[in-house]
C-alpha cells in the first residue's frame, strides 16, 4: 500500500470538519509567504498563443539558480511535477528520502518501483556516511520541509561526488531556499548526477500558479523534459515567472521581512510553551506529545495549523497581517498548549 501524502492548504475539509465557513479561518497551515508578490495584468497575447520555448524563460530560470552554462534549465508546472516525473527515468533501485519530509518524494520513486528507505536527521549530521553507500538516489529536500534542517552545500556536494563515482544521483528540492540562497546547490547543476528544484509556490507566494524550475545533468533535465511533453508550464505562468524572477528588488526585501517574521513566530510560540521550535524564513517546526491536541484546540477558533505524525510535530506558517498576528496570539492562550 503506498497511500498519497496529506498536505496543508485543505482549508475545504476543515471547514467540513469543524463546521465553519471559510471566511472565518485563518490558515496557518502551509509555508506559503501570505504577502506574495503582487502579479500584474498580464497581456492578452500571452493567453491567445501557445507558450513558446524559446523565450527569455530559460536565462531567468538559469540566474535564479545561479546555473552554469553545462546545465540544462527547465521550467516545470510546480517541482511536485518533477518530483512526480523524476522517478520514472531510472530503472527501478534504492532511494534515500528525508524522513520526516514532504512526503511526495517518497511516495512517488515508491510509486514508480523503487526501493525508497528514510533518512533522518540525524544520519545527515553524523559522521558515518556509510548509508549513502546503499544508495542509488538520494533526495535531499534543503532546508527541510517541515522540519528546517539545512545541509551545508559542500557536504551535500561531497555525498554527490561519492554517489556519482559509482552513476548514482542526488537530487535537492529547494522548494524553500529563497530566502537563503547561499545555502543553494544550483552553482554546481552542471555536474552528472546532480539535479536541484526551486518552486515560485513558497517564497513568491505564488502557489497557485503551479510553476517552478528545474537546473541539472542535462542527461537528466532533457529526458525529464521529454517526459513533461510541450506546453507543460501555461503561457500566463511563464509569463508571471520571467518577471517576477527579475523583481531582485522585492526579493531582497521579502527575505528580510520573513526573516524577522519567522524569528517573531519562534518568538510568540515560546511564549505559549512551544519553544525550541526549528524552521526556515516561512514556517516554524515544533515537536509535541500532544500536537494533535493543540492542533483540535485552535481548529475549534478557526485556526488551521498542520499536524505532523512520526514524531508528533506541529507546522505552523506566518501570518499575514498585524490582526492575524494579534488572533494567533490570543488563540494560543486558549488552546490546549499548557
Ligand atoms: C519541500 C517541498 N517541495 C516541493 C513542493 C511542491 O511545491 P510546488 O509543486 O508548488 O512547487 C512542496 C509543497 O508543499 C514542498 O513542501
Amino acid at each position: 500500500m503506498n497511500p498519497p501524502p496529506e498536505h496543508g492548504g485543505r482549508l475545504r475539509a476543515a471547514v467540513r470538519k469543524w463546521g465553519m465557513p471559510p471566511e472565518r479561518w485563518l490558515d496557518l497551515s502551509t509555508g506559503i509567504n501570505p504577502r506574495s508578490w503582487p502579479v500584474p495584468a498580464i497581456p492578452e497575447d500571452v493567453w491567445r498563443r501557445l507558450p513558446e520555448p524559446d523565450d527569455s524563460l530559460d536565462t531567468c530560470i538559469r540566474q535564479w539558480f545561479g546555473a552554469p552554462g553545462s546545465a540544462a534549465c527547465v521550467p516545470v508546472a510546480g517541482s511536485q511535477a518533477a518530483i512526480k516525473a523524476l522517478p520514472r527515468l531510472r530503472s527501478p533501485c534504492q532511494v534515500g528520502v528525508p524522513s520526516p519530509g514532504y512526503e511526495e518524494h517518497g511516495h512517488c520513486w515508491l510509486s514508480a518501483g523503487h526501493k525508497v528507505r528514510g533518512i533522518t536527521g540525524e544520519q545527515l549530521v553524523a559522521e558515518d556516511e556509510s548509508w549513502l553507500d546503499e544508495l542509488d538516489v538520494l533526495v535531499l529536500i534543503n532546508p527541510n520541509n517541515p522540519t528546517g534542517q539545512f545541509i551545508e552545500p559542500h557536504r551535500l556536494l561531497s555525498w554527490h561526488d561519492r554517489l556519482q563515482r559509482r552513476g548514482g544521483w542526488i537530487i535537492v528540492d529547494e522548494a524553500f531556499m529563497d530566502a537563503t540562497p547561499e545555502f543553494s546547490v544550483g552553482f554546481a547543476t552542471g555536474q552528472p548526477g546532480l539535479v536541484v528544484m526551486r518552486s515560485l509556490g513558497k517564497f513568491f507566494g505564488l502557489a497557485g500558479l503551479r510553476a517552478g524550475a528545474v537546473s541539472g545533468d542535462p542527461d537528466i533535465v532533457g529526458p525529464l523534459d521529454g517526459v513533461l511533453g510541450p506546453w507543460s508550464v501555461s503561457g500566463p505562468a511563464r509569463y508571471i515567472m520571467s518577471q517576477v524572477l527579475v523583481d531582485h528588488q522585492w526579493r531582497a526585501a521579502t527575505a528580510e521581512r520573513l526573516h524577522s517574521e519567522s524569528r517573531r513566530l519562534s518568538e510568540c510560540l515560546s511564549r505559549h510553551g512551544l519553544d525550541g521550535s526549528t524552521g526556515t524564513a516561512l514556517f516554524r517546526y515544533v515537536r509535541h506529545s500532544r500536537a494533535g491536541d493543540i492542533a483540535a484546540g485552535l481548529a475549534r477558533q478557526g485556526i488551521l495549523v498542520r499536524e505532523l505524525a512520526k514524531p508528533a510535530a506541529l507546522r505552523f506558517g506566518l501570518p499575514g497581517s498585524e490582526p492575524e498576528w494579534t488572533r494567533f496570539d490570543q488563540a494560543l492562550y486558549l488552546s490546549d498548549v499548557y
